[in-house]
């Protein structure tokens, strides 16, 4: 198939691209101009001006046999206007570019187990992208609400507790060991979004993709830890405090890369249910022990190393 990635220069997105080429699609990384693109990522690129997405979806969709675009970009943190921007405008912008391009070409995008409630400003603004996307002339397409998502390249999220376990002796718990997460390994996915192109799902469908069972932040960290083979002093923290206070400087926050977002909403929830994913996408998350082992290769214990067995 010709697919088309958007947010292929992001954490998902690269993966995204080395996953669908390596199942043997034409893939193209639609980037906006000017933004450096990782060389890892292995396929070719095609520059858009920002405000010339629309019409460089339906230029592709018209002659190059379009069969697919997987929308990935999208913002995370920021001010509620910038996040209406990344996630809601963009998505009108990619769904007229599809419709004006006479493709009968289908479209997956990644939404967020945040646009089912409570919305924050992050959430709102996906929920609005869905309904862009339902409220479309589109004859197929699948919204996919993933939990946090972890693995290599990641930066966010897993990456910052890695980050801290590696290079702090205290590491702060949010929640006081309450908070729970349901991490999902990038890889993962991926193999969902490959099943999908290959046919997979409602021809119109929306789908929780969440790792296979919640994990506490505190034994998230505990399992960072161990496999850093770290002693870090873990520190609980209250988590209502600490959301007053970030709310409180969320003006200054959403400026830095600090997970404004991602702080306020936590909440204790059931677990997110991805049952009709697995029944009908062939999703198969692994669990959060296994996917970090893959994103954090074991730590070389000096008995284990090469030189070890001469
Ligand atoms: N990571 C997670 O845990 C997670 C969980 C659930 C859902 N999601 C969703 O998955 C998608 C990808 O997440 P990610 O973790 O890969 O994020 P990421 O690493 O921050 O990548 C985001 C991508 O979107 C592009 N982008 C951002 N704002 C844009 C704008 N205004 N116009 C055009 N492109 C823009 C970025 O392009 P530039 O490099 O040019 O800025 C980048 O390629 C997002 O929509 C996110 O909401 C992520």
């Amino acid at each position: 198939m010709n697919v088309l990635i958007t947010g292929a220069s992001g954490f998902i997105g690269g993966h995204l691209c080395a996953a669908l080429q390596g199942a043997g699609h034409r893939v193209v990384a639609l980037v906006r101009r000017g933004r450096p693109f990782p060389d890892r990522v292995p396929v070719p690129i095609c520059e858009y001006a920002p405000d010339a997405l629309s019409e460089t979806i339906s230029r592709f969709g018209a002659k190059d046999g379009l069969d697919a675009v997987v929308h990935a970009a999208g913002k995370i943190n920021g001010s509620a206007d910038g996040l209406r921007e990344a996630n809601e405008a963009m998505t009108r912008t990619v769904v007229a570019g599809l419709e004006q391009s006479g493709a009968d070409a289908s479209l997956v995008y990644l939404s967020s187990v945040s646009a089912i409630g409570p919305l924050g400003s992050y959430g709102a603004s996906k929920r609005a992208a869905e309904q862009v996307i339902a409220s479309s002339n589109l004859r197929r397409w699948t919204i996919l609400r993933p939990s946090l998502v972890y693995g290599p390249g990641d930066t966010k999220n897993v990456a910052r507790l890695v980050e801290a376990v590696r290079a702090w002796p205290i590491v702060p718990v949010i929640g006081a060991g309450g908070v729970r997460l349901q991490p999902l390994y990038v890889g993962d996915l991926c193999d969902v979004i490959r099943h999908v192109l290959d046919g997979a799902g409602e021809a119109r469908g929306i789908y929780t993709v969440a790792g296979p069972r919640q994990e506490r932040l505190v034994d998230m960290i505990r399992l960072i830890r161990q496999r850093l083979g770290r002693r870090n002093v873990l520190l609980p923290l209250p988590l209502r405090p600490i959301q007053v206070a970030v709310r409180l400087a969320r003006p200054l926050l959403s400026r830095t890369s600090f997970p404004v977002q991602q702080v306020v909403t936590l909440h204790d929830h059931p677990a997110w249910d991805a049952a009709r994913a697995v029944e009908q996408l062939s999703f198969r998350p692994r669990r959060f022990e296994e996917g970090l082992s893959m994103m954090i290769p074991q730590v070389a214990r000096p008995a284990e190393g090469i030189g070890a067995a001469a």
